[in-house]
C-alpha cells in the first residue's frame, strides 16, 4: 500500500511489538487522562465561512487535512482555506498505522505532531482518524501471530492516545469494520486485527481507548452505507447489527461516523438514508458525517455542467440528511480538488474515463470556490438548528 506521508525525517526506535506494557504505566495513563481534556474549538469563526454558517446552527464543520500539503507550493493557500472555512480538522493520513509504523520497531510521529501543532496554532478542533483499521496496514502486520496482533493493538492505542492525550475531541477508534466481499460472519472485514482476534478486536479497542481518554468522543466509522442499492443495503444492515452486538456487551462506543463518499454512478435515496440515520440515533449513539465528497467520474458534459451536478448532489444530500438536528458534525474529505484522494492515480476508481481530473470538493485545483461551496453554504443556511449537546463544539462556540 502506498504511503503518502512525506517527510519521514525523524524516526524513533520504540519498544513496540514484543514488550508488554506494565500495569503501572497503564494506570498512570488512565489517571492522567482524567481532567486533562483540553478544549480545542476555536473562539471565533467568520460568520460568512462554512464553519460560521454551520456554527450558527450548532453544527461543527470541517474537513480532513494532510500536513504534507503545507510543504507544496500551494501550502499557504491550503492552510488559509482551513483557517477560514473549518472549525475542526480530521487527520487524513498521519495517524494511520501504515504512516505511523512503517516497520515493526519504528514509529514516526513527525507528521502527526505537525498536524496537532497546526490545529493548536489555528484554534481548530481535531478528529483523530484512525486508531485501528484492517485496511491500509503496513505489510509487516500481515504475518503477525495472534499474541503479536493483540500486543500491537494495545501498544498502538496506548502510545498514540498517551502522546495526544486531551488533544482530540473525537477518535475514530475503529474504521471500516464491514467488508461483505471478505465473506466473514457479520460481513466483517478481513485483516490482521479481525483475522487474529475475531470480532473481539472492536471491543478491546474501544475499552482501552475509553480508559485512556474518558472525555473524548469514541467513534466507529463506516463507509458505503449511503447508496440505494444492494451494496448500500448490505452495509447498512451489517453496521446496524454490529453496533447492536457491541452495545449489548457494553462496549463504550459514543458515536457512529458515516463517511459518505458519494459517487455519481450510484443511485441514492437520501430520505431512506435519513431514516437509517434515525435508526442509528435510536441506539443512543451520536451520528456524524465524516468524509463527505462527490466522485463525479460518471458525469459527462462541460466543467460548468459537472460542477452544477456535483453541487446539486451536495445540496440534496445536506438538506435531506442534516434536516435531522441530531447530527452534530459534518466533515468533508479535503476542501480542494487539488488535494482530494481522487487526484491520486493510485487510488482505485479515482480516474475519469475521459482522463480529466475529478471535481469532488468545494474548491477547485487552483483553490477557487466552485458551485459546490455555494451549495454547501446555502444548505447550511436552510437546515434547522441543532439541539445543544454535551461535547458539541459548534454549540459551545456559538454560545460564547
Ligand atoms: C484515504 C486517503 O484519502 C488516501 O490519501 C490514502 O491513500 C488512503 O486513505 N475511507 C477512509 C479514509 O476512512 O481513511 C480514506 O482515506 C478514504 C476512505
Amino acid at each position: 500500500m502506498r504511503d503518502k506521508s512525506q517527510n519521514l525525517t525523524r524516526r524513533a526506535a520504540i519498544t513496540g511489538t514484543g514488550s508488554a506494557l506494565s500495569v503501572a504505566a497503564f494506570s498512570r495513563l488512565s489517571a492522567s487522562a482524567q481532567g486533562a481534556q483540553k478544549k480545542t474549538d476555536r473562539n471565533q469563526v467568520d460568520s460568512k465561512s462554512l464553519a460560521g454558517l454551520a456554527a450558527a446552527k450548532g453544527l461543527a464543520f470541517g474537513a480532513s487535512f494532510a500536513v504534507h500539503e503545507l510543504d507544496r507550493p500551494h501550502g499557504e493557500r491550503y492552510a488559509e482555506i482551513y483557517r477560514h472555512d473549518c472549525q475542526v480538522i480530521a487527520s487524513e493520513l498521519c495517524l494511520k498505522l501504515a504512516v505511523l509504523r512503517p516497520a515493526p520497531h519504528v514509529i514516526d510521529f513527525d507528521p502527526a505532531d505537525r498536524f496537532f501543532a497546526f490545529a493548536a496554532e489555528n484554534g481548530l478542533g481535531v478528529h483523530g482518524h484512525t486508531l485501528i483499521w484492517d485496511d491500509y496496514v503496513p505489510d509487516w502486520t500481515k504475518t503477525l501471530s495472534r499474541d503479536e496482533v493483540d500486543h500491537l493493538l494495545n501498544a498502538h492505542i496506548l502510545t498514540v492516545l498517551e502522546r495526544y492525550q486531551g488533544k482530540a475531541e473525537t477518535w475514530d477508534v475503529v474504521n471500516e469494520p464491514i467488508a461483505p466481499w471478505d465473506k466473514n460472519p457479520g460481513n466483517l472485514r478481513q485483516g490482521p486485527f479481525y483475522g487474529r482476534l475475531g470480532e473481539d478486536y472492536i471491543a478491546k479497542a474501544f475499552r482501552l481507548a475509553r480508559q485512556i481518554e474518558p472525555n473524548a468522543k469514541l467513534r466507529l466509522n463506516e463507509a458505503q452505507t449511503e447508496s440505494a442499492d444492494e451494496n448500500g443495503a448490505v452495509f447498512r444492515k451489517s453496521l446496524l447489527a454490529l453496533l447492536k452486538r457491541q452495545l449489548d456487551q457494553g462496549v463504550p462506543i459514543d458515536a457512529v461516523g458515516l463517511q459518505c463518499h458519494l459517487q455519481t454512478k450510484r443511485p441514492y435515496d437520501f430520505e431512506q438514508f435519513a431514516d437509517y440515520v434515525a435508526e442509528l440515533l435510536e441506539l443512543g449513539l451520536d451520528v456524524e458525517i465524516t468524509e463527505l465528497d462527490v466522485n463525479d467520474n460518471a458525469y459527462t458534459g462541460s466543467l460548468a455542467q459537472r460542477d452544477q451536478q456535483v453541487a446539486a448532489l451536495y445540496s440534496k444530500f445536506l438538506t435531506t440528511v442534516l434536516a435531522n438536528p441530531a447530527i452534530s458534525s459534518l466533515v468533508l474529505w479535503q476542501m480542494s480538488d487539488a488535494t482530494s484522494w481522487m487526484a491520486d492515480p493510485n487510488i482505485r476508481d479515482s480516474l475519469r474515463a475521459d482522463g480529466r481530473a475529478a471535481r469532488p470538493l468545494p474548491y477547485d485545483k487552483n483553490f477557487q470556490r466552485k458551485k459546490a461551496w455555494t451549495a454547501i453554504a446555502d444548505a447550511l443556511e436552510k437546515i434547522p438548528a441543532r439541539a445543544a449537546r454535551k461535547g458539541n463544539a459548534a454549540s459551545d462556540a456559538v454560545r460564547r
